[in-house]
């Protein structure tokens, strides 16, 4: 399927590569003209002989210098591509009730994992878990909850429990591999857009497009001996892109060497990357919160995370050795490309403006050789996967996109150059994703529960309420729906959002659409194989996950909260129709453990 979601923009960077090598050709021509005159061929002669000596000279002097790639081994945990894994399941042979089951059973594509630490629930976790349930996202595994921290705890302390939480839950949980996949949400105020289907093809396609990139940039190595080749340096893993650095490493790696972004230099108008107050800036540096990767991947950096914010008491560590971590990796990459290129290609390129150099003006970090600093890490300068409110708050609009006459016209109320019309990415076509509204098919006589009820369930018609009908978010600029909405910064402007998701005003009747699991038939031949087509080996619905290992129910965590998530005014989750009696719980050998007998 091709990668045609936020196009204008990549469309833009061919163009602007083609547009280099037009200007090549002019510069060529131009010169031929100039030729004429006699003086001046003599002098071009003078500048070519010296121009090709130079590059014979520097070629044979390049070379014999160090092996970064030995140096700083760029190594992975294991080697097969997080783009190549089939993780979005595929219907794959259905048993009818005659069939008997094969015995060997096993989950076989990887799992994907959803790890959220909070130590306690609140107003933002519950609009996040609600906003993750309606799109159906695994349960998410809940990191230290109802854990509190020793008396005289400081915020340091919180960020090292955080981050050490997160590691063991990586490192030690037995359903969790290293081939899986996970998404981390550090931080609660957050809220899912999109399905995860799309979230994990946008990511797998970034990064197909990324190593297409970085293979050309950065070429092949050998390992293990000579035996093979592969990749030097590949994207692996994503995290959001933020408009500023952090302000203390300003002469870091982190903030000066790392790749400039994708976005062209006009995006935000005539002043982009220059107006002081920021909010022009291009998203280029990396931001902690949210990131999705395999977890052998994962677990890598954290173990480096954990590392600094034991040995730095910073209350931003996570922070600053992200970034560190980001600026150190480019750092390497680069010494390896200025090892492989020449002076005067170096030189020559960056006068006709094609530098593919990064900045490494005043930056010496300290490299200790046999150290890995290669950890796949890139961010999202589009926002098609995560979206950072932080200096970003104004390049939203919530965007019904069958409304052309909206769509044609917002980007030039935005300012931004070469506007056109913005079009329903093809990923949210209703080929590639139903929508959201369409209820399951019950049989006649099955039971569900909750019960259906008209007043509560009352849902548009799937047909004419497709994701082209629906308000999504969009950054005009990127021209990007993000599938995940990091609402850093501004805390007034939550409320607001949160009213202005898709999801409203049927938040309550998509949760109980979601919780109203299937049941029979086609549940139990789920399990039966294995849980395949979920997203999660431990399957559950309506619910989260401890680290403990323990299963809550979404009322348990989130009762008490329905008037910041659903506003309806129907009161208790679980008690709409105004019955108090809670539904008996039983255990697997039939006891009673929550609730009344009837
Ligand atoms: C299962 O077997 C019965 C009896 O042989 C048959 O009538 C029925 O159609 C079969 N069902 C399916 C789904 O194949
Ligand atoms: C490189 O970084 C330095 C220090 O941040 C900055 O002053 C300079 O303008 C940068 N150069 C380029 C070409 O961006
Ligand atoms: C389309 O958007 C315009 C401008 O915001 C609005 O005035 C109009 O009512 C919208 N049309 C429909 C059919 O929603
Ligand atoms: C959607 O379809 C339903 C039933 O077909 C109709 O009653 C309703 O007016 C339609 N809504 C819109 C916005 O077209
Ligand atoms: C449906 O829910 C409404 C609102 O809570 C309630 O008043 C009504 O009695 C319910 N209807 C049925 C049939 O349960």
């Amino acid at each position: 399927m091709a990668a045609t979601w936020g196009s204008p923009n990549r469309l833009w960077t061919d163009h602007y590569n083609s547009l280099q090598s037009t200007a090549m050709g002019f510069y060529q021509q131009a010169s031929y003209r100039r030729l004429r005159a006699r003086p001046t061929r003599a002098l071009f002669l003078a500048v070519g002989t010296f121009f090709f000596l130079s590059v014979f000279i520097l070629r044979s002097s390049s070379g014999s210098s160090e092996n970064h790639v030995s140096k700083y081994p760029p190594y992975h945990t294991f080697h097969d591509s997080p783009e190549d894994a089939q993780i979005i399941p595929t219907p794959g042979h259905l048993f009818n009730l005659n069939d008997t089951l094969p015995n060997n059973l096993q989950k076989a594509n990887p799992s994907f994992h959803l790890v959220i630490p909070a130590r306690k629930k609140s107003r933002s976790l519950c609009r996040m878990l609600t906003s993750a349930m309606i799109l159906n996202y695994p349960p998410p595994t809940l990191i230290s909850y109802g854990r509190s921290l020793p008396e005289g705890s400081r915020e340091y302390d919180a960020l090292v429990d955080r981050i050490t939480g997160i590691y063991n839950f990586l490192e030690y949980t037995p359903h969790v591999h290293d081939d899986d996949f996970v998404l981390i949400v550090d931080g609660q105020d957050f809220f899912f857009q999109l399905p995860p289907e799309v979230m994990i093809q946008r990511f797998q396609n970034l990064l197909r497009e990324n190593n297409a990139k970085l293979l050309k940039k950065y070429g092949l190595y050998s390992r293990r001996g000579g035996e093979q080749e592969a990749q030097k340096y590949a994207h692996r893993v994503l995290f959001a892109a933020s408009k500023e650095c952090l302000p203390s490493l300003s002469s870091d790696a982190g903030c000066v060497t790392v790749p400039s972004s994708s976005l062209p230099p006009d995006a935000y108008g005539w002043k982009t990357d220059h107006h002081p107050q920021g909010h022009l800036n291009r998203p280029r540096w990396i931001k902690p919160g949210a990131a999705i990767g395999q977890v052998g991947d994962l677990k890598a950096i954290y173990a480096e995370l954990l590392h600094f914010v034991d040995q730095h008491r910073n209350v931003r560590g996570d922070y600053l050795a992200l970034t560190q971590m980001f600026g150190r990796q480019e750092y390497v990459r680069e010494l390896e490309r200025r090892k492989n290129s020449n002076f005067f290609k170096e030189l020559f390129y960056s006068m006709i403006g094609i530098s593919e150099a990064s900045n490494t003006t005043g930056v010496a970090p300290h490299l200790e050789s046999g150290r890995r600093y290669e950890y796949g890490i890139g961010v999202d300068y589009q926002s098609d996967v995560f979206f950072n409110m932080l200096n970003s708050k104004s390049d939203v609009e919530w965007l019904k996109y069958y409304n052309v006459s909206k769509t044609s016209s917002v980007q030039m109320e935005h300012g931004v150059p070469r506007e056109h019309r913005l079009l329903l990415p093809t990923d949210l076509s209703a080929e590639q994703v139903g929508s959201p509204f369409a209820q399951p098919k019950f049989g006649k006589d099955e039971w569900v529960s909750p019960a259906f009820n008209k007043t509560l369930d009352g849902l548009p018609n799937a047909k004419n309420h497709t994701w082209n009908h629906i308000p999504l978010l969009t950054n005009v600029h990127t021209a990007s729906i993000p599938a995940l909405v990091h609402l850093d910064g501004d805390p007034a402007l939550r409320d607001k959002w949160w009213s202005k998701m898709w999801y409203q005003p049927y938040a309550r009747a998509l949760l109980r659409k979601y919780v109203r699991s299937p049941t029979g038939f086609d549940a139990a031949q789920s399990a039966m194989l294995g849980g395949q087509e979920w997203w999660d080996l431990r399957g559950g619905k309506g619910g989260v996950w401890t680290d403990k290992g323990e299963w809550l129910g979404y009322a348990e965590v989130c009762i008490g909260y329905e008037r910041d998530l659903f506003n309806d005014g129907f009161g208790s989750w679980g008690h709409e129709e105004g019955g108090d009696d809670e539904e008996p719980v039983y255990n697997q050998f039939g006891n009673l453990i929550k609730g009344k007998e009837n």
